[in-house]
């Protein structure tokens, strides 16, 4: 649902080209904002269960059909030097930072023998240390417009499940908007982060028939989620009516953590 929340502010998405942050920054760019796609890619992802011929650039998508303008970054979160690169350009191209939404991660699926020491460091690097390295190099613009940090956690990051690295980035991009939270409270800088369940995006096509079963079963609700439901939220929480939220972990996954598993 469009509004004016975000009239001309500058917000930038970590993996915006496909997914949950495509859907985050169409909803910014729907509210008026100039929207940053920070993406190792361009072009959106192609799903085989959803998303399978989305093709229009995020970027391109923003400019033409939203309010604001929407300006790719090519940007590895993982690579504290790209993110820097990337707020540079930001600050170079819009004079300022807003909002930062740290949504950029990756899956890797297997347990502690079949994860290779290797993708453990991937997957680190790019789901906890990408959310702190962008909030390292934004947090100086975001004192100065008294902005907002978003971060995308996950389910997981309060349970078991997801793998070894995925429930440890998780959980420590939960307890980091903690602490994030109490360093910038007094510079009036909020951050919080969304905790989404099972959201129609192509990461799952990594997920089999029997898990997507199980997923179902522990959605409380008769549907997934989409990008537009963790949209909304981010917009919510960006916005001035989520003003006296700050350090909050906002679950938006259908009720999955409410469900006892019986
Ligand atoms: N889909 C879900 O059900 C679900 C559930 C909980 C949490 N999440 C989280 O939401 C976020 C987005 O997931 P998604 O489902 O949209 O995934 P996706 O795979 O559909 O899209 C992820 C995007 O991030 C980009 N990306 C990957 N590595 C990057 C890097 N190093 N630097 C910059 N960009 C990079 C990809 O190119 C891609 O455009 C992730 O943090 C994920 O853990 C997803």
């Amino acid at each position: 649902m469009a509004g004016e929340r975000h009239i001309d502010r500058t917000v930038i998405v970590t993996g915006a080209a496909s997914g949950i942050g495509r859907g985050i920054a169409t909803r910014f760019g729907e509210e008026g904002a100039n929207v940053v796609v920070a993406d190792v890619r361009r072009d959106p992802k192609q799903g085989e269960k959803y998303d399978t011929d989305v093709t229009t650039p995020t970027d391109e998508l923003l400019t033409d059909e939203t309010p604001g303008d929407g300006t790719y970054v090519e940007t590895d979160v993982g690579d504290p030097e790209s993110v820097e690169a990337m707020v540079e350009a930001t600050v170079d191209t819009y004079g300022g930072v807003d909002v930062l939404v740290c949504n950029a991660g990756i899956q890797i699926v297997g347990d502690s023998q079949s994860t290779t020491v290797e993708e453990w460091r991937r997957s680190i690097d790019i789901d906890l240390s990408g959310a702190f390295y962008c909030a390292k190099y934004a947090v100086p613009h975001l004192k100065e417009s008294e902005g907002q940090i978003v971060n995308i956690g996950s389910v997981r990051g309060f349970e078991g499940g997801g793998g070894p690295p995925y429930a440890a980035a998780k959980g420590g991009v939960v307890n980091m908007t903690r602490d994030l939270a109490m360093e910038l409270g007094e510079a009036n800088v909020r951050v919080n982060c969304i905790n989404p369940g099972y959201v129609e995006t192509p990461l799952q096509d990594i997920v089999t028939e029997e898990d997507m079963a199980k997923s179902r079963e522990q959605t409380l609700l008769p549907r997934f989620g989409t990008p537009e439901d963790i949209g909304d939220a981010a917009v919510f929480l960006a916005s001035d009516e989520a003003g006296f939220i700050t350090g909050a972990n906002l679950a938006v996954d259908g009720g999955w953590l409410a469900h006892s598993g019986l």
